[in-house]
């Protein structure tokens, strides 16, 4: 008798919550007021039903975003994932709240497919990734589409289009053909022309060994990034351009790491000696570890070899300003990542938006200080 009662009384219970809660939970039409169904109970963010006035003028509007950062263990993605969220923070204000979560996906493409679907179930108004597999950026593409939550897409170029908008890989569905999906990013080849050009710019153009031709070693960040493959290809370029004869002695991947290019660039001056002219690095995490070998050896930036990096972070431009750093080039973390949160206002707002935004590098040596 008690269960009978008890049964009863629970479906007395869901039929009443049934009766009131007959809130549609389908997502408004309207992009520019995403569905809060999904947020903790909060007075101020129900949404206003018939008896109340509708979004009464002064209620603060809470946006949830959620990032997925590829490898938080990164030189250059931590300044960008701080400026990132500094920047969201300048935004909030009496009126809106931008609520960031940023996740670390350790450089593991399941992890971070895990993290988007998380985001997607939690309900995000808004997804930022920085892919861990530029090759598998569809699929996280797909998936943000699907549930209707727009994403912008950073740092790391997903395949398909080139920085001009060019399909260079036909069976990529790509960014263009999803109106509420973009990148943000610098044009990769733009940084490795200047890190040619800053060599071919010396009165030796290079050739620290006067053998008559610019013989180095390429430290690459990791092969399936379109800023390693561009950066590679490009400094060197940028030579040959000028007419500088080149020779490419050896070239190894250092996944970004400054322990892996310290590494690499041991190895290469052991091996090498004195015929290495130039040391190359894609970024300028992997140039503090070879300018640590190059001390280590014995060599001297400037006088018997040539190192560059790419990013200019703070204590490469002191190397640049010192001349243990030939150059290196600015990859602007702080004008990419506010362009990616304007970005992403711009569609919460339901605005609509570009499909790629370029930031531009900046060419630092010795010349950026004087
Ligand atoms: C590059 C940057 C590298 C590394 C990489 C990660 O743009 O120069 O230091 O952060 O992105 O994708």
């Amino acid at each position: 008798m008690k269960k009978v009662l008890s049964l009863i009384l629970a479906l007395t219970l869901v039929l009443a919550l049934a009766a009131c809660g007959g809130k549609d939970n389908t997502p408004p039409a309207d992009t520019k007021e995403p569905a809060d169904t999904q947020q903790p109970a909060d007075d101020t963010q129900k949404p206003a039903d018939a008896q109340q006035p509708a979004e009464p003028s002064g209620e603060k509007k809470t946006y949830n975003i959620g990032v997925s950062i590829y490898q938080f263990n990164d030189n250059f993605m931590t300044l960008y994932r701080n400026e990132l969220e500094k920047y969201f923070g300048e935004l909030n204000s009496d009126t809106v709240e931008y609520k960031v979560n940023i996740q670390d996906g350790k450089n593991d493409m399941a992890e971070q497919t895990n993290q988007i679907q998380n985001f997607i179930t939690q309900g995000m108004d808004l997804i930022i990734c920085n892919p861990v597999q530029t090759s598998s950026a569809d699929t996280l593409i797909d998936l943000a589409v699907d549930a209707g939550i727009p994403m912008v897409l950073i740092n790391r170029e997903p395949l398909g289009v080139d920085a001009d908008g060019n399909t260079v890989d036909e069976s990529y569905p790509g960014i263009v053909d999803n109106a509420t999906v973009c990148y943000v990013g610098a044009d990769a080849r733009q940084s490795g022309t200047y890190q040619g050009e800053i060599v071919a710019a010396l009165d030796n153009k290079g050739d620290m060994n006067g053998d008559g031709k610019v013989s180095y070693v390429m430290i690459i960040g990791d092969p399936e990034n379109p800023d390693a493959q561009y950066r590679t290809e490009f400094s060197i370029k940028a030579l040959t351009d000028a007419g500088i004869e080149v020779e490419e002695l050896t070239a190894q991947i250092g996944n970004w790491d400054t322990n892996q290019g310290q590494q690499i660039a041991q190895n290469a001056l052991n091996q090498f000696g004195d015929q290495i002219d130039v040391i190359f690095c894609n970024n300028d995490g992997m140039a503090l570890g070879a300018a640590a070998a190059i001390e280590q050896a014995g060599r001297k930036v400037g006088e018997d070899i040539l190192l560059l990096g790419v990013d200019a972070l703070e204590e490469c431009q002191q190397m640049v300003q010192n001349g243990t750093m030939t150059g290196t080039v600015l990859n602007d973390h702080i004008g990419q990542s506010h362009k990616a949160v304007d970005v992403a206002v711009q569609a919460l707002n339901g605005e609509s938006i570009d499909n790629y935004y370029w930031v531009d590098y900046v060419k630092v040596d010795a010349s950026y200080f004087a």
